[in-house]
């Protein structure tokens, strides 16, 4: 196994995608290795290796649980809005999540008004039916529950939340994923292309909630106020194709995640089905073992040191989830999956103003999600056909295709 991130520029094209592709589906080895001499400055992003990049890019690579909890704490010092892959128009500029005080906080306050824990709890009821409807569905025998379950439900829930019908589901995902596959041949025109039917999209949707309110997140967001403010038009645009990126791929990849742990631990899985307790510290623990986003971007706002080390005012700087959340100061025996730790620091929502807002939701998914599975099946065995980790992303850590045998008890 490779242990590097960093690339040779002598490597061709097809060769740097196999070697990112590589660290990709096994990241943990390079932070086991890297972590320690962290920080420290790596070319990150070849030349080329992005259609519309013709220079390579650095970043200094955060990955001691420390360091990454101080720089997600420190939005003065790391910029969440001065991105240059951003400003070069490689990836299209986010709201919220792209944003520094005090646009963050006028933004971030009024959103709450829409998205609070009422509207997740309410929606509670229905997410369980729909995940016992497709696990019904989905038969069977040896069954991928990346596609038949894993991407489905999610979608389903995000459509359902901002009232869009549940049928778009597929053009929905094809949405998220031409956004988020960094290490596809996507070009430039095809991104916008996406952004400009997303934003057309919830543009029609916007103005019909204008017109005639509903109960659903988009007439939420047209009518939230917060001291006679409320949010411009491009906002709500802005802030529904965010929530259909940052809250598919990312739960989905979650659910996949704690199947695959499961399928690795039947005894594990017997306990579960006795002890309905401990499910939602399987779930916290996979987040931590196997972080759904392994890693995210800051850019130092003025000169800063970290561990020591001097980071530049504008230089990019990589912040890892993943390998903060497998440092073994933080987290003793790092690589087991165990149940009797302190969960409560992991940072796989992140941490300080920019702490995921859909973390109820994506927690809510996955605990019903699981008990649903764990309801329906006495076992859970691997498939004959392998197990695929996705690689189209450095930044999100799950699975393209995940074969499943599924004997049921009850049908
Ligand atoms: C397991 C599932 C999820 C994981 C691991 C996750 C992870 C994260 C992380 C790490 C951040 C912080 C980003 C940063 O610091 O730059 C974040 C922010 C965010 N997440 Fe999630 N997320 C998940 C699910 C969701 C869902 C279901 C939604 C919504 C439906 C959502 C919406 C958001 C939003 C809007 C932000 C931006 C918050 C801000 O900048 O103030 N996420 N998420």
């Amino acid at each position: 196994m490779e242990t590097s991130m960093e690339m040779s520029p002598s490597l061709t094209l097809e060769q740097m995608r196999e070697h990112l592709a590589t660290f990709v589906t096994d990241p943990y080895a390079v932070y086991q290795q890297m972590r320690e001499q962290t920080p420290t400055e790596f070319v990150f992003l070849p030349a080329g290796v992005i259609p519309g990049l013709d220079e390579s890019f650095k970043a200094w690579a955060l990955m001691k649980y420390a360091d990454v909890y101080h720089a997600l704490r420190d939005h003065d010092t790391f910029s969440s809005a001065r991105n240059p892959l951003i400003e070069k128009g490689i990836f299209p500029r986010l709201v919220l999540i792209a944003d520094d005080p005090p646009r963050h906080t006028r933004f971030r306050r009024l959103v709450n008004k829409a998205f609070t824990l009422r509207r997740v709890e309410a929606l509670e009821p229905w997410i369980t039916q729909v995940a016992n409807e497709q696990l019904y569905e989905m038969g069977r025998g040896e069954v991928d529950v990346v596609q038949s379950y894993t991407i489905p439900l999610p979608v389903t829930v995000i459509a359902r939340l901002l009232g869009i019908p549940g049928e778009e589901y597929p053009t929905f995902k094809r949405w998220s994923d031409t956004f988020i596959s960094a290490l596809v041949s996507i070009s430039l025109e095809e991104r916008m292309k996406n952004t400009q039917e997303m934003v057309a999209y919830f543009g029609q949707i916007a103005a019909a909630r204008r017109a005639h309110g509903a109960d659903d997140l988009i007439t939420a967001l047209v009518e939230a106020e917060v001291e006679g403010e409320s949010l411009e038009e491009w906002e709500i645009l802005g802030f529904c194709i965010l929530l259909l990126i940052a809250g598919n791929e990312t739960t989905t990849n979650l659910m996949s995640n704690i199947l695959n742990v499961l399928v690795e631990r039947p005894a594990l899985w017997q306990r579960l089905r006795e002890d309905r307790s401990l499910v939602e510290t399987v779930i916290e623990e996979t987040l931590r073992y196997e972080s759904p986003i392994q890693q995210l971007f800051r850019v130092a706002a003025r000169d800063v040191e970290v561990s020591g080390v001097k980071i530049a005012e504008g230089d990019m700087v990589m912040v890892f989830f993943g390998a903060a959340n497998r440092d073994p100061l933080e987290f003793p025996y790092p690589d087991e999956f165990r149940l009797d730790r302190d969960l409560r620091n992991h940072v796989s929502f992140g941490m300080g103003i920019h702490y995921c807002l859909g973390a109820p939701l994506a927690r809510a998914e996955a605990k019903i999600s699981l008990n649903a599975f764990l309801d329906r099946f006495p076992v859970l065995k691997p498939g004959q056909a392998p197990a695929v980790r996705q690689t189209v992303s450095p930044i999100v850590f799950g699975f393209q295709q995940l074969p499943l045998v599924l004997e049921s008890g009850r049908p």
